[in-house]
């Protein structure tokens, strides 16, 4: 099995660039199938989910072309007049975000037929909200044999009040609802960066969207929409994730590429643990001198602190001055993170939501497994800090999210490297 072996030791120290946000990536490949004709989506990282996505998209009888422009991706979707409407297991299950295909099936041809993802290692994920705002819309929903089966004779506006703002829930909704006959208010909407880029790219398409970036959004149904040309918002979890570890490794990282502004609360953190934070034209810095100090992490839905930058913090707490409590909002099975930390010497302890990290001087290395994406790059943020050497296992996870990260981690001076394992055996 690969794992990505960490020396322990290094202070990360240059510059990083980041690119288009997986999470809005997904959804912007999915809403192309909402135009027939060409939809060109630029800044995209090369990471595994997008090689999925195209494959789903192409099942459903997209052609996708890709080139390379820069450093970054890019891809034309061209959708057909007549699109298939199913999206197997096979794919379904290696992206759950891959969800987001159900809304725009269903304006499009409407119905759907695609594959419940099931549950995954971050927790349950229900999608009772995505199906009640869609069903308020005239969506008629069953599941059959795995699948979430969807037929709606005719879309229409609806007023939807989410119970939490869910991300997924808003876009399948925003996604069905610009094709719908009428306005449809969705109350409680997500606001996060992904959401304002998503209603960014409908709008270019000709949606007609009213409270972007607010938690009301107003959707008037148009007859049709038409491909465009669009680049990804920046992945502001990437870029978290450098500031996290340039906290724990007392670095100075440069994150060219990146909206500081989409990380208020997380470089507010970074500032409390007694960093330094530069806000750039294009990007930030972040540079710790000494011992990071304790700081406690709420997660909640945007504008607060992501729950994808949870085991990232962590990681950089196991080694602050003092203690610090953690509130998972969102996943609370995230907390299967702090289980294989503690195999690395990290003093963490959970209680149902709640965990309480307090801090040592350093780590020591330890074989250990990444449970999810952001689980994986903590747990080699956690490595860079800790004696010895460390194996993250299971990095197929961080593969899903990251481009290159070894490489961009070893540009900044840590020693981390990709090989085979004798200690991970089948
Ligand atoms: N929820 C429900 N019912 C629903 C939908 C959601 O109870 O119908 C609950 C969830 O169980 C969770 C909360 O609502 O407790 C929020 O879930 P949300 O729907 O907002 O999350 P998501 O759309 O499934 C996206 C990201 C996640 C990220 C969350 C929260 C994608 C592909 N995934 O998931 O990203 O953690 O929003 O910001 O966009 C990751 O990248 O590592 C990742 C897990």
């Amino acid at each position: 099995m690969q794992v990505l072996r960490v020396t322990g030791g290094a202070r990360l120290d240059g510059a990083v660039d980041v690119v288009g946000a997986k999470n809005s990536v997904l959804k912007l490949m999915a809403a192309a199938l909402l135009a027939p004709g060409d939809t060109t989506l630029g800044n995209l990282p090369a990471i595994s989910d997008v090689t999925i996505m195209r494959q789903l998209l192409e099942g459903m009888g997209c052609a996708v072309t890709e080139s390379t422009v820069g450093a970054t991706d890019r891809v034309t979707i061209s959708a057909p007049e007549h699109l298939q409407y199913e999206a197997p297991y096979e794919l379904v299950r290696k992206i759950r975000g891959s969800i987001c295909v159900l809304g725009p099936l269903i304006a499009r041809t409407g119905r759907a037929k695609v594959a419940l993802p099931g549950g995954d290692a971050i927790g349950t994920r229900p999608l009772d909200m995505h199906f009640a705002g869609l069903e308020r819309m005239g969506t008629e929903i069953s599941i059959q044999h795995g699948f979430v089966v969807a037929e709606a004779r005719e879309l229409r506006g609806a007023s939807i009040w989410l119970d939490f703002p869910s991300v997924g829930a808003t876009e399948n909704i925003m996604t069905a609802a610009v094709l719908a006959k009428g306005t449809t208010v969705i109350d409680n909407a997500a606001r996060e960066p992904e959401i304002v880029d998503l209603c960014r790219m409908l709008v270019a398409m000709g949606a007609q969207i009213d409270g972007i970036g607010t938690s009301t959004l107003e959707i008037t149904g148009v007859d049709g929409l038409s491909g465009t040309t669009h680049d990804a918002v920046p992945d502001r979890i990437v870029a978290g994730t450098w500031a996290m570890a340039a906290v724990a490794t007392r670095g100075d990282i440069t994150v060219r590429g990146a909206v500081a502004d989409h990380l208020r609360i997380a470089l507010d953190k970074v500032a409390q643990a007694g960093g330094e934070v530069e806000v750039l034209a294009d990007g930030f810095r972040v540079a710790q001198a000494d011992r990071p100090r304790s700081f406690d992490v709420v997660t909640l839905p945007y504008p607060g602190l992501a729950t994808d930058l949870q085991p990232q913090a962590i990681a950089a707490l196991s080694v602050a001055d003092g203690t610090a409590m953690i509130t998972e909002n969102l996943f609370e099975a995230r907390f299967m993170f702090c289980d294989e930390i503690s195999r690395m010497g990290a003093d963490v302890r959970t209680d149902g939501h709640h965990a309480v990290v307090r801090g040592r001087e350093r780590l020591s290395g330890a074989p250990v497994r990444a449970t999810d994406i952001r689980a994986g790059v903590g747990l080699v943020i956690a490595g860079l800090v800790a004696e010895g050497v460390t194996e993250v296992a299971e990095i197929h996870h961080i593969d899903r999210g990251y481009v290159r990260f070894e490489e961009q981690l070893r540009g900044l001076g840590a020693d981390v490297e990709r090989v085979e394992s004798s200690t991970f055996g089948p």
